[in-house]
């Protein structure tokens, strides 16, 4: 049933899960777990997903755990063939391949839904935004589904706000073991690696702008402060824009860091953060590139229309666009998530954290199928504190337990 790319380039797949399952203890105890409880006996599960080696990971988790499992991408330029042909080699009901068009991208999301799922793993919104708007016939069958990142959750927030949410929604994003690892770290490290990859520049001495200093914004600033860039971040809100100051970063406008910067990475999940009035100033070979979910942040629509000429750079994922000024600006992996679009996304370590908070809040949903709210509600923390306990199990460390007489002091007011 499935549709992917080439089913051919399986083995180099394999590779790539096997490699990642052997670094990611806390889904293999789940994957234990569920083989045992088999929590998705009889519970169809869709999952959109940038379908690397740990989510494929996760789908085979999802699968010993008894799902009949339907998966897609969730981004037009992060699935890797050779991983989802593993999949569906290994039987699992794959719909996406790398570089699809737009109409393919939305085709998949469809394969995906189309089975009656009763749960949905959607990482961005796409799934739940197609229930909703053209596939609302699904809608009595599904319990509900778990969100992974920043800019699904400000989507369904809207959506409850407006009052369409049809179905509870886990946010798993807001998972203190999510946010606090993966999009920190995890987007730290892995953006650099992408930036990298796609470059083959150094760091160290350059001016990078970073936009937004969220959780992600956080990272990738740090991160590049540790290669030695100077950094410089801007933002909309006051109070983290005070914390960059205090953390070492200069903090300007993004129209007074354009004729500085020589490399810039939105993180912000807003639109057109970098956009005409500030390509213009930049400088000749300046490099774009973007953290956050959509390709939005960087106004790539613009420099398409606009530039004199484009060409290709150094691979096919850095075009650079030449200006009517003369200059040229390289855009990489067409401003889309230059960390799964140009690299394999973060680390596997850090995945193992957040797809096993994915895979706990999907049996949480089975469990609890008649008793939770039409809402968008937060992972619960017996969840987070599992995941924490078993990532500590897993680095072989322990932590202090609180005494009877700690308990009773932190509890009173009156000791
Ligand atoms: N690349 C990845 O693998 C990855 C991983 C996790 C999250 N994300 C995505 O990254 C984006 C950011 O996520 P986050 O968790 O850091 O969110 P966040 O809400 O913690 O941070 C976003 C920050 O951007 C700031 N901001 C908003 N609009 C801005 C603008 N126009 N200019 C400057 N700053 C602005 C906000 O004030 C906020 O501080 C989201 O789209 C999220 O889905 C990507």
């Amino acid at each position: 049933m499935s549709e992917i790319r080439d089913i051919s380039l399986a083995p180099s797949g394999e590779k790539k899960i096997q490699w990642a399952a052997r670094y990611m203890p806390l889904l293999q105890s789940i994957r234990e777990d569920f083989i045992k409880l088999r929590p998705f006996e009889g519970i169809k599960i869709a999952a959109s997903l940038h379908l690397e080696a740990k989510s494929a990971f996760l789908c085979r988790v999802l699968i010993d755990g008894g799902a009949d499992l339907r998966v897609t991408g969730c981004n037009p330029l992060s699935t890797q063939d050779d991983v989802v042909a593993a999949l569906v080699k290994g039987g699992a009901d794959v719909y996406s391949w790398y570089d699809c068009t737009p109409d393919e991208y939305t085709a998949h999301l469809r394969r995906a839904l189309e089975f009656g799922p009763n749960i949905i793993i959607d990482d961005g919104g796409d799934l739940v935004s197609m229930i909703h708007k053209d596939m609302p016939e699904l809608i009595p069958n599904i319990i509900g589904g778990c969100e992974e990142t920043t800019t699904g959750i400000i989507r369904l927030k809207a959506m409850e706000r407006d009052g369409v949410l049809q179905f509870p929604m886990l946010t798993v994003n807001d998972a203190r073991c999510k946010h606090f690892f993966d999009n920190r770290y995890g987007t730290g490290q892995s953006v650099w690696d992408g930036i990298n990859r796609a470059t083959n520049l150094v760091v160290a001495g350059k001016n990078v702008v970073v936009a937004g200093y969220g959780w992600c914004g956080r990272g990738i600033a740090m991160r590049a402060k540790g290669l030695g860039a100077r950094v410089t971040v801007t933002e909309i809100d006051p109070v983290k824009a005070l914390e960059a100051m205090m953390d070492g970063f200069s903090v300007k406008t993004m129209e007074e860091a354009a004729p500085e910067g020589d490399i810039f990475v939105t993180a912000t999940g807003c639109t057109k953060v970098i956009t005409e009035r500030h390509f213009s100033k930049m400088r000749d070979g300046a490099i774009l590139c973007n953290g956050g979910h959509f390709n939005v942040e960087v106004d790539v629509d613009w420099l398409e229309k606009h530039s004199i000429s484009t060409c290709e750079g150094r691979t096919s994922v850095t075009r650079g666009y030449t200006l009517k000024n003369g200059k040229t600006l390289f855009v990489l992996a067409e401003g889309r998530l230059v960390n799964l679009a140009s690299g394999d996304g973060h680390p596997v370590e850090i995945m193992d954290m957040s797809f096993a908070i994915q895979a706990l809040a999907a049996k949480y949903l089975a469990d609890n199928r008649d008793s939770l709210p039409t809402a968008v509600i937060p992972i619960p923390d017996h969840i987070d504190y599992d995941v924490a306990r078993r990532k500590l199990a897993a680095c072989g460390m322990q932590i202090d337990q609180l005494t009877e007489e700690q308990r009773l002091y932190l509890e009173s007011w009156a000791i």
